[in-house]
């Protein structure tokens, strides 16, 4: 028997495609064994389906290998498919070869049957893809980034790969990770780099040169909020559109989290039912509901009006002026309007240089994508195109125009109207799965003073 993965058939596969009689080979990870003096049963997973491979040895095999069988070790197993009755005790393999290939202590193997914590599990980043919640949810992560992909690519939009070490910060707020190489920070460059915390003013050259591009890719920031929401390495969609306004910006976020939302759902059923059903009882019907419906839509001054008449007392202060906090957030769309709510309009002083000028010259053409139990999924805007108002803009705020004069030199040629927005990858996956940590939404996340694995 070859030791290797010849011919081997993904247990999802054989679940779906198998038919009785046929002769098969499996590969995977003893999620448990149990032997008795009548049946031996193992239970195999290999990633590819929350389903487990049940399979009997004879009592010769088990003979032999009984003691390495423990929960952990890796097999291959060979034998015949049953017709798998459905019940609890169902058969699909009958094996009559089997090999080892890795063993696995199981009186010290790291993940016990007792369930071991989501916070226990983030201290045990290399082995905790093989648990239950894990592998469900680096299953939906990768479903989700497709069905991203997929959206766009039907759309017309081009994937464009923004560069991760650059010399701009795109959003202003100081929260670099500055690249250096044991010469000194400016040594290899000519100039001082860091890691993008976004690939937007690069995206937006190639929106002005293909109209309808988004980016994909990790993003780095430096901010040190230890919140459950925030991490110092997550990735993040941005998709850009030339001719476009404020209003075209939102209808393309809602089509996007609607449609790729639902497609993923609709493409892990399994997994999604594991979540309802182990981790956030009722988040199905919830995001189900969230997305069934049209998305609201108000201005920043309409959301403190009804802050204000809440009657609520919240921790941050409210009022015109005001920054619209986590807790904010969550009331007005949790509470208020008991679904997603684009805020659009917020002050020009909250808001990044890059944000469009509203003709009242108060308010930025922004808008937040908030939802239910997160907040802020979405932060987007129309761009100002105008060259004279970008620079007074970055003149007001003390930006040294210099380093982004390819930026401002943009407007010089051909300038349009246009905008996009950035979707947090894992603040999607938080939502829609229930995972109430990005520490958990991500294989191996950096948070400050985290970065371990
Ligand atoms: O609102 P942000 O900062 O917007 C931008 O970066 C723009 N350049 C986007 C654009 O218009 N092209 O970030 C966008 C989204 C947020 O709404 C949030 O979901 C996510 O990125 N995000 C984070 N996710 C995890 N950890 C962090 N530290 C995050 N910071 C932002
Ligand atoms: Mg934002």
């Amino acid at each position: 028997m070859p030791h290797g993965t010849a011919r081997r058939t993904p247990i999802k596969t054989l679940l779906a495609a198998a038919t009785p009689g046929e002769r098969v080979v499996a590969t995977g990870w003893v999620r448990t064994s149990r032997f008795s003096k009548n049946v031996n049963f193992l239970e195999l997973y290999d990633g590819s389906t929350p389903r487990k491979l049940q399979v009997v040895i004879g009592a010769d095999l088990a003979l032999i290998h009984q003691a390495r069988l423990g929960t952990g070790a890796a097999v291959q197993v060979s034998g015949q498919w049953v017709a798998s009755p459905g019940a609890e005790q169902s058969v699909e393999i009958l094996a009559d070869d089997l090999a080892i290939i890795g063993d696995s202590d199981p009186t010290h193997y790291p993940l016990q049957k007792k369930r071991t914590s989501l916070e226990d599990l983030r201290t045990k980043a290399h082995l905790r893809p093989r648990a239950n919640t894990f592998q469900s949810v680096f299953r939906v992560r990768h479903q989700l980034a497709w069905q991203i992909h997929r959206f766009f690519h039907e759309r017309g939009f081009l994937w464009i790969h923004t560069p991760i070490l650059t010399g701009s910060d795109a959003e202003g707020a100081g929260e670099l990770f500055a690249v250096s190489t044991p010469e000194g920070p400016e040594a290899f460059f000519g100039k001082k780099t860091f890691l993008s915390v976004s690939g937007q003013l690069e995206v937006e050259c190639l929106a002005q040169s293909h109209t309808d591009v988004y980016t994909f890719g990790p993003t780095f920031r430096a901010e040190n909020s230890n919140t459950p929401r925030h991490a110092s390495e997550f990735w993040m969609i941005e998709p850009e559109m030339a001719f476009a306004s404020l209003d075209d910006v939102i209808a393309l976020a809602e089509d996007f989290v609607r449609q790729v939302a639902r497609e993923t759902i609709a493409a892990c059923p399994d997994d999604f039912a594991f979540f309802d059903a182990h981790l956030s009882p009722g988040v199905l019907a919830a995001v189900s509901a969230a997305i069934a419906q049209p998305f609201a839509r108000i201005t920043y001054t309409e959301a403190q009006q009804i802050l204000a008449a809440s009657g609520k007392t919240f921790e941050y202060p409210i009022g015109w002026g005001e920054s619209l906090q986590s807790e904010h957030e969550r009331y007005l769309a949790e509470e208020h309007f008991k679904r997603p709510v684009f805020v659009t309009n917020y002050p020009v002083a909250q808001k990044a240089f890059y944000m469009r000028l509203d003709d009242d010259g108060r308010t930025v053409a922004a808008t937040d994508l908030l939802v239910p139990r997160l907040g802020e999924i979405i932060g987007g805007s129309q761009r100002e195109e105008r060259l004279d108002v970008l620079e007074r803009r970055m003149g007001e705020l003390g930006m040294h125009p210099e380093p982004l004069w390819w930026y401002l030199d943009l407007r010089r040629w051909g300038t349009t109207p246009h905008g996009g927005f950035g979707l947090g990858f894992e603040r999607m996956l938080m939502w829609l799965t229930g995972i109430a940590n990005i520490r958990d939404a991500i294989p191996f996340p950096r948070t400050p003073g985290n970065a371990e694995f």
